[in-house]
């Protein structure tokens, strides 16, 4: 028997990944509901007339986060059982709040909640951690301002913000040449809610949550391809949304720390149930398949306009690849566990065009960086590109692993430390309530079986 190393969940400050004997990951497991599509059921509700009941939302704190900057605006939530009730508002609904509203650690609810209040006649401040604190906001805020409505950002780019929204807002067409899906849904929440028709051209396409839930709702809307890449989406407000109800699919971006683990850690054999397959999610999926992952996809419902499914996964003897640039939207959560399993794989991973990937929750190029050469793994960071050479047996580190309090980054070197033979060490373990509060518990699940 091999020995591995599981977590013991006592400590709080640090996490020491203790040795004792497990074998390997087993069983099958229902993973979390989808962070990003959370967020927007609860922005839809909002905006909508009536009632609507929500199963399977995410409770993690990025989720809270949006949560409570809709109630501020006026919204009524409640949970009630095992779901949520929204009460909304209907568009153009959103009332003057009285406090500023905390988007904390979330670039998402700050992002949606920019475009979806911008063509409200109200005046609120954004404020978030010291992270988000960091993290860019104007290339949301100068669609915001273009529409018509105040801002005031600090430093020219920088939460705390401020924005005088207004009912006038003007329809226009705009191009949004970031590869951001958390632009492109701001604009569209703000063009549900402006009076005439708004065109966003997206570059490059990316998640499309929102534009499934547009056809959910039946909102009318108008998509088409837009030069190579892209995307163009044309919307006429203002519209009347009817409330509705939704059932929130399992997290492919969380899914992908428990398949990773199964593939590195021997004899692993698990099952991951009700999990979104939406195609601009599971990019990961293939390049674990090329890279060798014994992953088999079975498609099973729909809910709330997504596909979910079963992933099956299995030991599997891992080699490098090269990931191409023009994935990078659709892989942009996945590289920090995608860097684990170049870690574990024989020969040599390149990654290109990561730029984004240094406006994270940290700068997650130097993240990956300064932990892998924690474990003695070989890589580099070459401008926008990471380059890792995996080893066959990862030694782990008598050096504490830095989080940069990034769920994403604990998250993976969590997975990293299974296979590791020293005792690891993280600093920090808060940060993964972020996106995934009982990923230890869930873990430890697959590991016990
Ligand atoms: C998200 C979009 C992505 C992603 C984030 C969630 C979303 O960010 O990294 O975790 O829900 O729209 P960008 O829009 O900045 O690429």
């Amino acid at each position: 028997m091999i020995l591995k190393y599981i977590i013991n969940l006592n400590i709080s400050q640090e996490i020491e990944l203790t040795k004792q004997k497990i074998k390997k990951l087993f069983g099958s497991l229902k993973v979390v509901g989808d962070k990003s599509i959370s967020h927007r059921v609860l922005l839809f509700s909002s905006l909508s007339t009536g009632k609507s009941e929500i199963t399977n939302l995410l409770e993690s704190e990025d989720v809270l986060s949006t949560i409570n900057v809709l109630k501020d605006l006026g919204i009524q939530i409640k949970k009630e059982g095992k779901k949520w009730i929204v009460f909304g508002n209907g568009t153009n609904g959103f009332i003057q709040p009285k406090n500023a509203l905390n988007a904390n650690n979330s670039g998402t609810c700050a992002r949606l909640c920019i475009g979806a209040v911008g063509p409200n006649p109200i005046y609120c401040t954004f404020i978030g951690d010291k992270s988000l604190s960091k993290r860019p906001m104007s290339r949301m805020t100068n669609f915001i301002e273009k529409i018509g409505a105040e801002v005031d950002l600090t430093n020219n780019d920088f939460l705390p913000l401020t924005i005088r929204g207004t009912r006038n807002s003007i329809p226009l067409s705009h191009k949004v040449t970031k590869a951001s899906a958390q632009i492109k849904s701001g604009l569209i929440f703000a063009a549900l809610q402006i009076n005439g028709k708004t065109t966003i051209y997206e570059k490059r396409k990316t998640r499309d949550h929102t534009e499934l839930l547009l056809d959910y709702l039946k909102i009318s809307n108008k998509r088409s391809k837009y030069s190579k890449e892209g995307q163009k989406i044309c919307i006429s407000g203002p519209q009347e949304i009817k409330s509705k109800n939704y059932v929130v699919g399992g997290d492919p971006s969380s899914a992908a720390f428990f398949i990773v683990a199964a593939l590195i850690v021997k004899e692993s054999k698990i099952t991951l149930r009700d999990v979104v397959l939406n195609k601009t999610r599971i990019a990961y999926i293939s390049v674990l398949k090329k890279m060798g992952g014994k992953i088999i996809v079975k498609k099973t419902k729909i809910r709330s306009g997504e596909q979910l499914g079963t992933i099956s996964v299995s030991a599997s003897s891992l080699r490098g690849v090269s990931i191409p640039a023009k994935l990078s939207p659709f892989l942009i959560d996945e590289y920090p566990i995608l860097a684990v399993a170049a870690s574990c794989a024989k020969g040599t991973t390149v990654m290109k065009g990561l730029k984004e990937l240094r406006f994270k929750e940290s700068d997650r190029i130097k993240s990956i960086y300064k932990n892998l050469q924690l474990f003695s793994i070989d890589c580099r960071a070459l401008k926008d590109n990471i380059i890792i050479t995996g080893k066959e047996n990862i030694l782990g580190s008598k050096r504490i692993i830095k989080t940069y309090n990034d769920h994403r980054i604990a998250m993976s070197f969590y997975i990293l430390g299974l296979v590791a033979k020293k005792n690891i060490k993280l600093d920090d373990e808060e940060c993964i309530k972020i996106s995934y509060p009982n990923f230890k518990k869930d873990l430890k699940k697959l590991i016990n079986n």
